[in-house]
């Protein structure tokens, strides 16, 4: 190709990615989108880094803006009770997401936020990390008897569920309850809610009320004895400083804790062996040289980041990347987006799992940080590293299609072949 050549088509391709950021609506996404954001990530970043949507509001997508708002609680606002109102009416589904920690400002979030903090000690996790082993030990040795099988549901998505089963002490034989709960509350933060999506989620919501009602009188008359890992008993009645939850607080962060840990851990599972699959030389470095596990999974958050977006609301105008923006303006976080941005990251579409450093924003930053985050990356580490020991071969034995959520990176299933 002579160099007029090239020009009319970087001239072309730079033209396509302007029109791409101009029309883009995170209310009216296309299949393409889920598949793959990337692209319209870059364009967005390029020619609109702080697009203005369709409703007023605005999406970031510079890893720069996002950090800066991340650690700035006091400007950008967490709660929720206005804007959720709009897409989710008086239900359930709003009184839940409304009262979680994550969508609260101090005062509130922090004392949520403080009773929350024995569950994930180092040694809390000491204890959890033998738990972790076994389960997935447990799981590797299920489907290897399959061999052909589903990386989600028959296995990444076992490993979170037990684990948040065992912390809020959910009998076993009930735990199978617990995930269609996540996936339908979770799907009511979808920015083009339809009223299928709202009814479900709080249908779901009321189910997990009455069910955790039932499992916080359980435990009133039974308490369980030991170094569990368990903590709804740690959340029932007065703290240390003699504070005690709500009802309501209590019932909706047990249900938060389920749901926060449940999708985004499996999906870091099958994310990561999806894109070890497709940078086989990635895989082969990690087999070489397994002590790269903790890296690998910093880029693999990184890379395919399980949290997609996050929301804030300014309290004041304020300037940002350059621009003012009025108080009461809603802001997209797209972390997606931020984790492949150049300016941060060298080849930032390619998997690189000794990349450092790795300042990824895949947990966000600042007061809410997520709590789990040392939960999060050490199941994903015992089961990835586990998944890669227990099989030299491992190839995809379907087409695996993304699911139709923006807010979560994830596949609705993904068929796999190992040996
Ligand atoms: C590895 C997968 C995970 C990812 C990528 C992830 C991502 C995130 C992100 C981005 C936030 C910040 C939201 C915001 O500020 O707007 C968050 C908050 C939170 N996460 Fe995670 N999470 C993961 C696993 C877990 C696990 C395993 C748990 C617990 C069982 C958990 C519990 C929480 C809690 C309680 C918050 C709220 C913190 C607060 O508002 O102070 N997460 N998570």
């Amino acid at each position: 190709m002579d160099a007029i050549d090239a020009d009319a088509l970087y001239d072309g391709i730079a033209e396509a990615g302007s029109a791409a950021a101009a029309s883009f609506d995170i209310g009216r996404l296309d299949r393409e989108f889920y598949e793959d954001p990337y692209p319209v990530f870059h364009a967005l970043r390029r020619h609109a880094p702080l697009r203005t949507l369709p409703d007023g509001s605005r999406f970031l997508t510079r890893h720069a803006d996002l950090d800066a708002i991340y650690r700035n609680p006091q400007l950008f606002s967490s709660d929720k009770t206005v804007d959720f109102r709009r897409t989710m009416g008086d239900t359930p589904l709003y009184e839940h997401h409304t009262t979680s920690l994550v969508f609260n400002d101090p005062p509130r979030h922090t004392r949520v936020r403080k009773r929350l903090a024995p569950a994930f000690t180092p040694r809390a996790l000491r204890t959890l990390r033998a738990r972790v082993e076994e389960v997935v030990a447990e799981a590797l040795d299920e489907v290897a008897e399959m061999g052909r099988f589903d990386l989600l549901h028959d296995f990444a998505m076992k490993l979170p569920i037990e684990l948040i089963g065992d912390m809020l002490g959910v009998p076993r034989a009930d735990r199978h309850r617990l995930s269609p709960w996540a996936v339908a509350i979770l799907g009511g933060l979808e920015a083009g809610l339809s009223d299928e999506q709202r009814a479900a989620g709080s249908e779901a919501v009321e189910e997990f009320k009455a069910y955790l009602r039932w499992l916080i009188r359980e435990r009133e008359r039974n308490p369980l004895s030991g170094d569990s890992g368990e903590v709804l008993s740690k959340l029932i009645g007065p703290d240390a400083d003699g504070d005690t939850l709500s009802e309501l607080e209590l019932l909706h962060n047990c249900i938060f804790l389920l749901n926060a840990g449940h999708e985004t851990t499996a999906n870091t599972i099958t994310n990561g062996v999806d894109a070890l699959l497709r940078f086989p030389a990635q895989l082969a470095m990690l087999r070489r040289r397994p002590e790269l596990i903790g890296s690998a999974i910093e880029e693999i958050l990184r890379f395919e980041s399980p949290v997609q977006l996050g929301n804030r609301k300014l309290t004041a105008d304020a300037e940002i990347g350059g621009e003012r923006l009025a108080e009461g303006t809603y802001v997209w976080l797209a972390i997606g987006a931020a984790n492949r941005d150049p300016d941060i990251f060298g080849d930032p579409d390619s998997l690189d799992i000794t990349r450092k450093p790795n300042r990824h924003l895949a947990f966000g930053a600042g007061i809410h940080v997520c709590a789990g985050m040392s939960l999060g990356r050490m199941e994903a580490s015992v089961a990835l590293d586990g998944f890669i020991r227990r099989f030299a071969e491992i190839e995809r034995a379907a087409e695996a299609r993304h699911h139709m959520r923006a807010r979560f990176r994830g596949f609705t299933s993904y068929p796999v072949r190992a040996a």
